[in-house]
């Protein structure tokens, strides 16, 4: 099972999947993104379109398209990829792209889960790893994980703990889905 892993900045997801997990390729929509420097050290190939290299979203997601074709993936994994899936990428894979969520669905989606649950106040939030479909994170739930908010917490340790929630739940949903580790 050939995985991509498509991620738009820090790209720490993507390392911890790659560290286990034999990654085809990262493909970013940033040319600066940082995840393209783990790639290199870890001997990943990477690709990055940027969208405004392209006439419109169509041909930006038909260039992806492409290249997933080319290499054969069975799954998309989305992690911190900040655009919305289009019908164009989606008509071609979906079923097939899986994305994380640093929040426990459908509580807090869109792109600010961890401060939309922490200015919310509330005791626990989580992760959530769930298929991609048209909407803004409310595809099918493959599976999630509850983390709390303990008591002297501030927002970044609450932050780093909900990533390393996330970091624990990508390789258990990836072998879950099939997926072999290294
Ligand atoms: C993660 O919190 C993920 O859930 C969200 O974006 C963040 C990406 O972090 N979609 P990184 O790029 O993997 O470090």
């Amino acid at each position: 099972m050939k995985i991509a892993v498509f991620a738009s900045g820090n790209g720490s997801n993507f390392q911890v999947i790659a560290e286990q997990f034999p990654v085809e390729f990262v493909f970013s929509d940033h040319r600066d993104a940082y995840v393209l420097e783990r790639a290199k050290n870890l001997g990943v190939a990477s690709y990055v379109f940027e969208l405004k290299e392209f006439d419109n979203k169509t041909a930006y997601e038909e260039a992806i398209v492409k290249l997933l074709d080319e290499h054969q993936i069975d799954l998309v994994c989305l992690a911190g990829y900040m655009k919305i899936v289009g019908p164009t990428l989606l008509a071609a894979y979906e079923g097939r792209i899986i994305n994380i969520h640093p929040a426990y669905l459908p509580e807090f989606p869109g792109a600010h889960g961890i401060e939309d649950a922490w200015n919310a106040g509330v005791d626990q939030s989580g992760v959530t790893i769930h298929w991609v479909d048209s909407g803004v994170d409310t595809g099918k739930v493959i599976k999630q994980v509850r983390v709390p908010r303990l008591e002297g917490d501030a927002l970044e340790t609450f932050e780093t703990r909900i990533h390393e929630a996330e970091y624990k739940l990508y390789p258990e949903v990836l072998e879950s889905l099939g997926v072999e580790r290294k």
